[in-house]
């Protein structure tokens, strides 16, 4: 787990962050989640997915959400600003989570988004308190996945639900490495989704729903060529989080899906 903690750990983010938005001639004092959008929501179709996911968890203002594997916490934020709940946000990378707290900060969220660094096999939290998961675009970094998921399920509440944004793998291998997740094969540990449901089922999940979304995955990545020269990188991106090789990320990416090697679902349980 060292080296993938280690992947997700650039120096000093929140302030090349807030370098980007001043170079962008954003107002401090006035930004807003869209604004961070381009860094903060890091999965397949940004914001356009955690709006969709918003929409399909059906969240209310009543309930403490845990976010499991959150990042920098963009989609965090995005589920509080939209649906009022709390959340809480859970990352193993303490840079991650230091930048998350920070931002949260410069939008004055502090008061409903609160974030800790830890690991999600191991949750620093009682059995049975949390009204509602979500967890995006982590397990691919997971190889417990079976630990993961009892864990997320031991601090559910009964009757409590979780969405679930996730890669998968298919029976094509291997992958084209690096991908956003992994800079090679020891640290991705994607499963076919049938065995990723039945791991879930496993655990005590009830599946409500299980959504195909490959198909959107794969437009979202058809126009990426292989890069070529020095990258040339926007002012805000997802390179600050994982990389400058960003872009030879995202054409692996749509090589593995034209090849159809990896997959993406989207998914509602219950406990
Ligand atoms: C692709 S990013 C997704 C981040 C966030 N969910 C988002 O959509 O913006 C994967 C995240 O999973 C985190 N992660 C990987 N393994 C983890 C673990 N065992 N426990 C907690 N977080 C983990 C990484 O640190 C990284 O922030």
């Amino acid at each position: 787990m060292k080296h993938i903690h280690s992947y997700y750990s650039p120096n000093n983010l929140y302030n090349n962050i807030v370098e980007g938005l001043n170079n962008l001639g954003k107002d401090l004092s006035k930004i807003t989640p869209d604004d961070l959008q381009p860094v903060d929501e890091f999965h397949i179709r940004g914001d356009t997915a955690t709006k969709e996911l918003i929409k399909l968890a059906n969240f209310t203002p009543d309930m403490h959400i845990l976010d499991l594997g959150c990042g920098v916490g963009g989609s965090t934020r995005r589920l509080s600003h939209e649906t009022g709940c709390h959340v809480t946000g859970i990352d193993l990378s303490d840079e991650y989570i230091d930048t998350a707290e920070r931002l949260t900060q410069l939008l004055n969220m502090q008061g409903r988004v609160k974030f800790q660094a830890c690991s999600a096999l191991d949750l620093p939290f009682d059995d049975n308190v949390f009204d509602g998961a979500w967890s995006i675009q982590m397990n691919m970094n997971v190889e417990d996945k079976l630990g993961w998921l009892k864990e997320m399920y031991r601090v559910l509440k009964p009757g409590a639900r979780a969405v679930l944004y996730e890669v998968c793998g298919t029976k094509n291998t291997p992958l084209y490495f690096p991908v956003p997740w992994a800079q090679d094969s020891s640290m991705n540990f994607l499963i076919p989704q049938e065995a990723f449901h039945d791991v879930m089922t496993s655990v005590g999940f009830k599946i409500e729903e299980w959504n195909d979304k490959t198909d959107l995955a794969q437009n979202a990545f058809a126009r990426m060529k292989e890069p070529k020269g020095v990258p040339v990188l926007p002012e805000l991106g997802l390179h600050m989080l994982i990389g400058n090789d960003f872009k030879t990320k995202s054409y692996n990416m749509r090589r593995n899906l034209d090849d159809e090697r990896i997959s993406l679902i989207e998914t509602l349980v219950m406990k």
